[in-house]
């Protein structure tokens, strides 16, 4: 199976934890479709832990939990097909999932073949309760009964970055690879997962991406993994276009149901969605680090996206000279710059890009050369 974009959707995990069920996921599919995210590009619903009943059943298959889910998964992935959306699930390496399920570990052929019944779209394969098998084969054991399975199933896989799993996760078959531990709703995390994987980029691309955690944009607290008041719609924006600078799937996790306008303009915003899923899938360049960094990206049709990102709590002036693309004055090439934020077409740079960006915030632009 090919994926040659950074997957897009949403996850039942960072707002509901364990308190999902049938309405919920039919509720969020009708969302997902009413509030214009498919259309532009989110297109799996993805049920993550806690599905499950905390047994087999006597043939050793996975049921549905019954108060949850009482018509079964089938009818769930049916309805949200209906939608014209994609349907995922969740299992993990171990012998349980991390909040206590049944995990797939020995089990992987039956529950390939169950997920292929259901009509799954998209497995993410967690990493609780992991066995002495070595952790590369024990994501390979998936992988090769996925590929049997009868059905394109994407497989992500979920060891929050342990054991080198960028040196593998391509050959092994993910199309995704968590490299992070759990994201949290402060800006603390942001800036430490967005600094985390700037010299491993390089390793994520087409039909193979670095995935730095579901997305916690409008979550304001809320959910599961919300404190305090959660981040500010500044940070919202630096963790938004950093994840679409680093080609990382986007699985927004807040409650579709209930979108603000601002997390659905941020969500969907044209040139950010462009950057994210441009078919190069180029990983970005970066200069800096924890003070401020400009982050620079090859786009397909000759253009470039250009981010300049300030962590700190201070409003910071970041340069982006033109040498860091390799050019020289001499060589005359000018860079047409549009704010991906606004859409505003701000005219013509020579030599170097300077602005100042307030504290926790990030601006960034499309720029298009122009040979003089
Ligand atoms: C963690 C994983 C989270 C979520 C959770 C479910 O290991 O990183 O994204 O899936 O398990 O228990």
């Amino acid at each position: 199976m090919i994926v040659n974009k950074p997957p897009m959707g949403w996850n039942s995990w960072n707002t509901f934890t364990d308190k999902i069920d049938e309405k919920l996921i039919m509720e969020t599919a009708d969302a997902m479709v009413e509030n214009g995210l498919l259309e532009v590009g989110y297109e799996y619903l993805v049920i993550d832990d806690c599905w499950s009943e905390k047994e087999r059943d006597k043939n050793g298959m996975l049921v549905a939990d019954k108060q949850k889910f009482p018509h079964g998964m089938k009818y769930v992935a049916d309805y949200v097909h209906s939608k014209g959306l994609k349907f995922g699930m969740y299992s993990c390496t171990g012998t349980l999932t991390c909040a206590g399920y049944p995990g797939s570990f020995g089990h992987e052929f039956e529950d390939a073949k169950y997920f292929a019944e259901v009509g799954v779209d998209f497995l993410k394969y967690d990493n609780c309760y992991a066995t002495t098998m070595e952790n590369r084969l024990a994501y390979l054991r998936m992988s090769v009964a996925l590929r049997s399975c009868g059905r394109d199933i994407l497989f992500s896989a979920c060891n929050w970055g342990t054991n080198d799993v960028h040196n593998w996760a391509r050959s092994v078959g993910a199309h995704m690879y968590r490299s992070t531990g759990d994201i949290t709703d402060t800006f603390e995390s942001i800036k430490y997962i967005s600094t985390s994987q700037m010299d491993k980029f390089v390793y994520s691309g087409n039909n193979c991406f670095n995935d730095i955690d579901m997305l916690v944009t409008g979550l304001k607290g809320q959910g599961n993994i919300g404190f305090g008041q959660g981040c500010t719609d500044e940070n919202y924006k630096y963790h938004f276009a950093f994840w679409c600078m680093a080609s990382s799937p986007l699985m927004i996790g807040c409650d579709v149901r209930s979108l603000s306008e601002e997390n659905k303009a941020l969500l969907k915003n044209p040139f950010l969605i462009r950057i994210n899923q441009d078919e190069e899938a180029r990983p970005p360049m970066f200069s800096g680090k924890e003070y401020e960094f400009s982050a620079i990206k090859l786009l397909s049709d000759n253009e470039y996206a250009i981010g300049f990102f300030n962590p700190v709590d201070k409003p910071r002036t970041i340069t982006f000279n033109f040498y860091q693309l390799g050019l020289m004055p001499s060589d005359n090439c000018t860079f047409k710059l549009t704010d991906v934020f606004t859409g505003e077409e701000l005219g013509s740079f020579n030599d170097y890009v300077k602005v100042t960006v307030a504290a926790g915030d990030v601006k960034m632009f499309i720029a298009k050369p122009e040979k003089k």
